[in-house]
């Protein structure tokens, strides 16, 4: 079981061996911090995810992250976008976390900072998306010694701590 750190700050910033993006099913990038990943890493990104692409939401899909040194991998994984929450929103963010998880064993990743995913552009409530990251990923079996996981904004972050302390 992976042990799970929250960190505040922009992910671009994380050194670890994969980083998990937000992104849309395309995979060629988008804005958020799908568009942060894709800079730092360089238009090879987009070019490796038309490649591995389309994904559908709740999956996720590896490539290199190219310039976005000494950063390996970038795992990308497709949200749900929130409709009200009656439309299986919260299975698929799981989904998020356990593939990403399960990609991250494929690669051999032992460390991996997520970021908040769909709570954005994707319009998840943080709250019911922070409870979910922590349960999914402390009841998902992985080779992953860490897990960081970036919040954004101070409200997210004392979100995970709330739920990591529960
Ligand atoms: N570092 C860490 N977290 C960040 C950063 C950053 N540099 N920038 C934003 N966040 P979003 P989504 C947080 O909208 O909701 C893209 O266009 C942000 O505050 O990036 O899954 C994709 O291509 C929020 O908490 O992702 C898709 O079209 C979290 O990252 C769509 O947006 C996720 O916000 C995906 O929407």
């Amino acid at each position: 079981m992976a042990r799970i750190e929250v960190v505040l700050g922009d992910i671009t910033r994380e050194r670890v061996d994969a980083v998990v993006t937000a992104a849309n099913e395309s995979l060629m990038g988008g804005g958020g911090v799908d568009g942060a990943i894709h800079r730092a890493a360089g238009p090879r990104l987009a070019e490796a995810g038309a490649v591995v692409g389309p994904c559908d939401p709740g999956d996720a899909v590896a490539t290199p992250a190219f310039d976005f040194a000494p950063v390996r991998h970038v795992i990308h994984t497709v949200g749900p976008v929130w409709e009200g929450g009656a439309e299986g929103e919260a299975e698929v963010l799981a989904s998020c976390y356990r593939r990403c998880l399960e990609v991250a064993d494929g690669l051999g990743a032992r460390t991996v900072a997520f970021p908040a995913i769909a709570t954005g552009v994707y319009g998840f409530p943080p709250d019911q998306a922070a409870r979910i990251a922590v349960a999914t990923i402390g009841a998902t079996p992985t080779d992953v010694d860490e897990v960081r996981l970036v919040a954004f904004d101070e409200e997210s972050r004392d979100l995970l701590n709330a739920e990591l302390a529960r």
